[in-house]
């Protein structure tokens, strides 16, 4: 019999087929049981009366516990009140192992529980949109930009280089040296760029980001583009349509789980089209004094500042040209005004805060000599990063997208911990 996974199905109807899996959930009506059995690619709702299988089967079929994993026969059959569209009328039932007090039940579960046992709740039916999520993610962010000719030429993880400020490095021993995990890809996407043009890099970065907060991993995944002789105004440019892009592709692929599992409100997502909110830093600082923030010019904005920046919109906001002082070293300053730099913040809807934080490069030897020694930071270790302004600099921008918190935005999850199969937090290193 021929094997068929559950998001094949629609092509089987009318067809005895063989599905290989897990027991996700049972119920039983009298003579009649049903069961919702998931095999990765999604769940089915399978029915076995008395009469259909031997009496064996119907006996495991009445006690098979969740999550025993099981070979199962079975008619299609299509039916719009089935969850799908499809039931499996069953023919046949096979153990392949049982599963004793599997710990997650129907009822509800507390996170810290949930997380303790993050290798079985990625089973769950809500981890299982929210995965699939992120999987389309990652393909529309490389799709979009290898279509545009992008090209993907990763950056080390271990690195003697700071490139986001020294208070969130993750520090190691390197045979007697030190090193860091990458915070960025940045320094060296500015390396790729100059020999190939657009460039990007896309892999896991890490933060030792000391607060609780719903918004930080210690280890998150980022996509950074970088492209040689673009502008600040290029590269919010690209960040516009990427942004869409992926948001886009997203509801495309899980829109109807997306509002059937997690109950998102899917006309939001379609709501993010270009073009989008484009705020000057000064202009931002006015819009939240006009919400009655008490904010000071010339801060960066707290996690609650970019919430109310964001929820004043229905699109995404491009904040620019933040004070030079809260941005990191490599900033391009404005040649209007060097308090203000070339910088670009993308805040999400609904309070979702930033997703993108990118700009102009300082592409000036000089300048940027003074600015790593402003920053007290070893001239040695930038040497290589200097040598790009030393042989034909050029003006150039990019930015950096955050994996985890573009899930969380379009899964319209509380905190970002969800968004990756198992996150790394501040008290959280297991499983
Ligand atoms: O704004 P950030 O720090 O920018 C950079 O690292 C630049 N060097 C990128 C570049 O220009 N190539 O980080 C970029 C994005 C943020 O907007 C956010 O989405 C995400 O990375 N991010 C985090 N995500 C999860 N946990 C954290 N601790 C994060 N810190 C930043
Ligand atoms: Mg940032």
């Amino acid at each position: 019999m021929k094997h068929v996974y559950i998001n094949e199905i629609a092509s089987h109807v009318g067809e005895t087929i063989l599905l290989r899996g897990w027991i996700y959930n049972l119920r039983s009506s009298g003579k009649i049981k049903f069961l919702i059995f998931r095999d990765g690619t999604g769940f089915l709702q399978c029915v076995a009366g008395k009469a259909d299988v031997s009496g064996e089967d119907f006996e495991l079929i009445s006690t098979v516990a969740q999550e025993s994993s099981v070979e199962i026969t079975g008619k299609v059959r299509e039916d719009k009140r089935a969850p799908g569209g499809f039931e499996l009328v069953l023919s046949g039932v096979r153990l392949i192992a049982g599963s004793e007090n599997y710990p997650i039940t129907p009822k509800e579960h507390g996170s810290s529980f949930l997380l303790d046992i993050r290798h079985l709740w990625l089973r769950s039916r809500r981890q299982h949109v929210v995965m699939k999520v992120r999987h389309h993610a990652i393909s529309a962010i490389r799709d979009f930009l290898n279509n545009r000719g992008f090209l993907c030429l990763d950056t080390p993880i271990f690195t003697p280089n700071v490139c986001e400020g020294t208070s969130t490095l993750f520090e190691t021993d390197y045979f007697g040296d030190k090193a860091y995990l990458s915070q960025s890809g940045q320094l060296y996407n500015e390396a790729t760029a100059a020999a190939f043009g657009r460039v990007y890099c896309f892999g896991p970065t890490f933060r030792a980001e000391k607060s609780k907060t719903r918004r930080h991993l210690t280890e998150f995944w980022m996509v950074e583009p970088e492209v040689a002789f673009a502008t600040l105004e290029d590269i919010i440019d690209l960040a516009e349509e990427f942004f869409e892009y992926i948001v886009l592709r997203c509801v495309e692929s899980c829109g109807q789980e997306l509002s059937d599992v997690l109950e998102r409100d899917i006309s939001k997502l379609e709501a993010v089209k270009r073009p989008f909110v484009r705020l000057h830093y000064d202009d931002a600082v006015d819009l939240l004094k006009q919400k009655g923030v008490d904010f000071e010019w010339g801060n960066d904005f707290g996690g609650g500042d970019e919430t109310i920046l964001g929820e004043a919109f229905d699109k995404p906001l491009l904040v620019h040209h933040y004070p030079t002082r809260v941005k990191a070293f490599y900033m391009e300053r404005d040649p209007e005004d060097p308090e203000y730099c070339l910088s670009v913040d993308m805040l999400a809807p609904e309070g979702y805060g930033e997703m993108i934080g990118g700009g102009q490069r300082i592409h000036d030897l000089d300048q940027l000599q003074k600015r790593i020694r402003e920053h007290d930071l070893p001239e040695e270790a930038f040497r290589w990063y200097s040598d790009l302004r030393r042989y034909g600099s050029v003006p150039h921008s990019g930015f950096g997208l955050g994996l985890e918190r573009t899930v969380s935005y379009i899964c319209g999850l509380k905190h970002l911990r969800e968004a990756i199969p198992f996150p790394r937090l501040l008290n959280r290193l297991s499983p």
